[in-house]
């Protein structure tokens, strides 16, 4: 990243309320504020879950799941956490190379991973699409029948048959903008509640 986009990105970081309120909260990161909003009007996450988180770095969603009841996390991010805390396991790693390594079921699936983005939408797209095919695999292998997924995605052309696969997965599924989403921002949260399959390893 050139010095003045990186100069104009702290800039508006200083004015964006969720950055400031993150800091003065002590939440890793702005995205949280996502998760409460996503938490607050779907019940994702219960009292007692197991959760699998995917894009976790710097650990905003990681802290605010644990704030909603989850038991255990299991986080996977190629970056490093700053988050730490006994109830999360950490796996430094990118997701599609731990998809077949994990033993134990969950209850919630959080996936808020993003690509780097190239400027390119149509590119970005059909990355963030990947990562988001990426979690609904994981879901087929480790959610239990009944569990609940958020995954982020960008919008576009593929996005219409991604949302079909989720209505097909999941008793329902909802696209949800929360409002720490930059307006500019193509990407939207696409609530799976109630999975319809079982896991194919453990229940
Ligand atoms: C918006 S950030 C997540 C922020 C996080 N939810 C929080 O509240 O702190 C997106 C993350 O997706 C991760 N990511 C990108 N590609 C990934 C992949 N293939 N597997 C796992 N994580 C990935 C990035 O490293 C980045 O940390």
């Amino acid at each position: 990243m050139s010095r003045s986009r990186r100069g104009q990105r702290s800039k508006q970081g200083k004015k964006d309320p969720f950055a400031i309120r993150a800091k003065k909260e002590n939440y890793p990161s702005r995205a949280s504020y996502k998760l409460i909003d996503i938490q607050n009007r779907f019940k994702l996450i219960r009292e007692g879950d197991r959760v699998l988180e995917l894009g976790s770095s710097p650990g905003g969603w990681t802290k605010v799941a644990l704030e909603s009841g989850a038991k255990r996390i299991v986080a996977i991010d190629p970056n490093p956490m700053s988050l730490k805390d006994g109830r999360v396991v950490f796996l430094r790693s990118r997701m599609e190379d731990c998809l077949e390594s994990l033993n134990e079921s969950f209850d919630t699936v959080l996936s808020d991973s993003s690509p780097s983005t190239s400027g390119c939408h149509s590119l970005d797209q059909a990355r963030s699409i990947d990562l988001g095919e990426n979690a609904l695999k994981y879901c087929e292998l480790y959610l239990k029948r009944g569990g609940n997924l958020v995954v982020k995605v960008f919008q576009g052309d593929l996005y219409p048959e991604f949302f079909e696969e989720m209505k097909e997965k999941f008793r329902s599924a909802k696209g949800y903008s929360p409002k720490a989403s930059k307006t500019r921002s193509s990407e939207i949260y696409v609530i799976g509640k109630s999975f319809k399959g079982s896991s194919l390893y453990l229940q």
